[in-house]
């Protein structure tokens, strides 16, 4: 199957990736969010990092130009019905994710396959609520989307072969790489991340170690790029426990009980660098650690 036109749903930091590497690969992008702000936002941020793309000799003026002249953006959720692939991408909760498939089923193409972003939910539970489990998949991509090579592309236990193929020819399309999940809880990436920056949560909860030496002990001393906390405040405090609650309650395993000091965190308000504050402070000039 010959997909041309994607739809997004979600205009946030994920899903603005998601647009900025769709348009760049050649799609017809059309982005979706309920927030008139949030679009425009989105359209801006996608401009500056393709910006960031020409500055470094990426990619040239001229397909920065196509790639945004290629990106539409709607209100109207029901307008993705038009398109040969929607991935869903808006916040990670699971009523929110089943009222969008709701609202777009019955303006789907018969063809349009039907993707999630989502980082840790059951591909086979949400596929089971649409007309199309053989056409539903996981479509996984990482933070920030046009940098990192990875998608994880996780088939329910419904999908069809096409469909899985018509998904990974657009990832090589991109350029990027796939990696085949199968449909367990939080898939391979979060399932092995999640656990070591919880972990890293419980050595600084424990007094092991401060914030900066804990973070300066995984780049310097395992070559992380990022240290484990401010990973976890890029990725979003809230998204983490989101992720540690679904290991814990679909593994039924203690080894995977999120800290303590990771709820305290999320129970302020503290999210992160999205919120301004998380294991770092980030009002000022430069980030500071908060404990
Ligand atoms: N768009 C386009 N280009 C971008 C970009 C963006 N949003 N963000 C960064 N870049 C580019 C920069 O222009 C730069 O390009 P060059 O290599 O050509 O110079 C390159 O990426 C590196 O960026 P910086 O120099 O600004 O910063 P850095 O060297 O500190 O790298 C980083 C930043 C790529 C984010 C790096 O710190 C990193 O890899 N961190 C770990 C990220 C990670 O683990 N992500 C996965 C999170 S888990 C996930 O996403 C799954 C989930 O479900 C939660």
């Amino acid at each position: 199957m010959d997909i041309k036109t994607i739809g997004v749903v979600g205009a946030g930091q994920m899903g603005n990736g998601i647009a900025h590497v769709m348009a760049l690969a050649g799609y017809e992008v059309l982005l979706n969010d309920i927030d008139a702000d949030a679009l425009e936002k989105a359209v801006a941020l996608i401009d500056k990092n393709l910006e960031r793309q020409v500055s470094r000799d990426k990619i040239s003026a001229e397909d920065k130009a196509a790639a945004l002249a290629r990106i539409s953006t709607t209100l109207e959720l029901t307008e993705l019905g038009a398109t040969d692939l929607v991935i869903e991408a808006a916040t990670e909760r699971e009523e929110i994710k089943q009222k969008i498939f709701d609202t777009l089923l019955p303006h789907l193409q018969p063809h349009t396959i039907l993707t999630s972003n989502t980082s840790s939910i059951s591909i086979t539970r949400l596929a089971s609520r649409t007309d199309r489990p053989e056409k539903f998949m996981g479509f996984h991509f990482m933070n920030p989307v046009p940098v990192m090579q990875l998608v994880e592309l996780i088939r329910g236990i419904a999908t069809d072969r096409e469909t899985y193929d018509a998904c990974l020819a657009v990832v090589e399309k991109l350029g990027k790489t796939a990696a085949s999940a199968e449909d367990f809880p939080a898939f391979i990436v979060n399932r092995i991340l999640m656990p070591m920056i919880n972990e890293a949560v419980y050595t600084l909860y424990e007094g092991v170690g401060s914030v900066q030496s804990i973070d300066q002990s995984m780049k310097l001393g395992a070559n992380h790029p990022m240290g484990p906390l401010e990973l976890a405040d890029f990725i979003g405090l809230d998204t983490c426990l989101a992720i540690m609650n679904v290991l814990h309650d679909g593994l039924a395993d203690t080894k995977y009980r999120p800290c303590p000091l990771l709820t305290k965190y999320v129970e302020a308000g503290w999210l992160g660098r999205k919120a301004g504050r998380g294991f770092y402070d980030y009002r000022g000039e430069t980030p500071v650690p908060t404990r």
